[in-house]
């Protein structure tokens, strides 16, 4: 089993944090590349001609490697919201047809196309919450009921605020067959469950770095699939060409697209100073592996699980969730106040949609999950 990896991390041993899927605290190794980076902005004079190139590839190709992509698939983008924006610009969805979404999915992959809805002719159906937890089984009947035929499945791959998990392979297939088109946004999965996108093989896929890779803000990915590599850029930028530049003599040369995803690449990315810092934690996912992580927060969700099955609290069954995310839910209501609780004891967890999200990551160990049990019994049932 992977070993706690806390040493890697500024945490205080009295620290018990479980809010990865709100933030990810980014490692020791991560804070000081940062700010040595920044030192170096402080002095450009010194900075290599092709350092901001160096870093968006090193960061281009880390994304790429957690999801079985190749570089040139992967587009440098800010957020997950902008990757979609762009794939509201390539895709044509038919008129007439539906767009699926989760209920209450994060807006990010939802508000787009609720946006375009009118105009485009389209019909956005959000998918409703099972009751039994089975958001795939869900979502593979909205795709296959017969009607208007679903155009898109725009959805995450792990739903923020219960912690469902969807089978994506098992999407991919039912969207395939159903001539539709599929966005996913692997904001709580790209690092942890294994994603292949050569075997999936969706139209999109998206991830920030700001949760589960351990990274900063205002960095994120966008997989395209090859198919949709010669659409229209949200931004036009000189990066997005294949001869525009202020070294050459004539400024546009050759103001056709690249040939790949970078063509997709946002405004201002040579952002060296975060693209490293996003780097490093993408890296140390790969080093770790999907295997090793999912073991281990599987360990730790069970346990936390197990730690409380006799309070009254739902938990979805074990084959339903996410192995890194763990949601409470409270039949008589979760007390208003139990977050402040529980982080006046340094125990954090977030609140979401009235249910206590508790999602561990490598540095937590059984000593926070003790401690969680015994702060959270006391902080919501005494
Ligand atoms: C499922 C999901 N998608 C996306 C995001 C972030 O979206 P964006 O990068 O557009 O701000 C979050 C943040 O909480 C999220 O939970």
């Amino acid at each position: 089993m992977l070993p706690s990896q806390r040493a890697l991390f500024d945490m205080p041993r009295d620290v018990c944090y479980m809010n990865a899927a709100g933030w990810g605290p980014m490692p020791i190794a991560t804070q000081e590349a940062g700010r040595a980076a920044m030192s170096r902005k402080g002095q450009p004079w010194k900075l290599p001609g092709d350092i901001a190139s160096v870093q968006n590839e090193r960061a281009r190709t880390a994304a790429a490697a957690l999801i079985g992509a190749d570089p040139g698939d992967v587009a440098l983008v800010p957020s997950v919201g902008y990757g979609v924006a762009s794939a509201g610009k390539i895709l044509k969805i038919a008129r007439g047809s539906r767009v699926l979404v989760l209920e209450n999915d994060h807006t990010s992959p939802v508000l787009e196309w609720m946006e375009r809805a009118p105009a485009g002719g389209f019909t956005v159906e959000a998918v409703k919450q099972p009751a039994n937890g089975d958001w795939t089984s869900a979502v593979l009947e909205a795709i296959e009921r017969p009607g208007a035929p679903a155009g898109l499945v725009s959805i995450a791959s792990v739903h923020w605020s219960d912690g469902g998990a969807i089978d994506l392979p098992k999407i991919a297939a039912a969207a395939r067959k159903a001539g539709a088109a599929f966005l996913v946004d692997a904001t709580h999965d790209a690092g942890v469950r294994r994603i292949d996108v050569k075997t999936l093989d969706p139209d999109f896929l998206i991830f920030p770095t700001y949760k589960w890779t351990l990274g900063p803000y205002g960095r994120a990915f966008m997989y395209v699939a090859k198919r949709h590599q010669n659409g229209v850029p949200l931004e036009q930028t000189s990066i997005g060409r294949k001869g525009v530049s202020a070294e050459d003599t004539i400024y546009f040369r050759d103001v056709s697209y690249r040939d790949d995803a970078r063509r997709y690449d946002m405004g201002e990315r040579d952002h060296f100073v975060s693209m490293e810092m996003a780097s490093i934690g993408m890296e140390m996912m790969a080093k770790w592996g999907n295997d090793a992580i999912c073991e281990r927060l599987s360990m730790l969700t069970g346990a936390l699980a197990d730690g409380l099955a006799n309070l009254d609290v739902r938990l979805l069954d074990s084959k339903l969730r996410a192995p890194h995310i763990l949601c409470a839910a409270f039949p008589k209501g979760m007390p208003a106040d139990l977050p402040k609780r529980l982080a006046a004891e340094n125990v954090y967890a977030a609140p979401r949609l009235g249910r206590l999200r508790i999602s561990p990551h490598v540095y937590n160990d059984e000593q926070d999950v003790a401690r969680f049990v015994e702060v959270f019994r006391k902080a919501a049932f005494q």
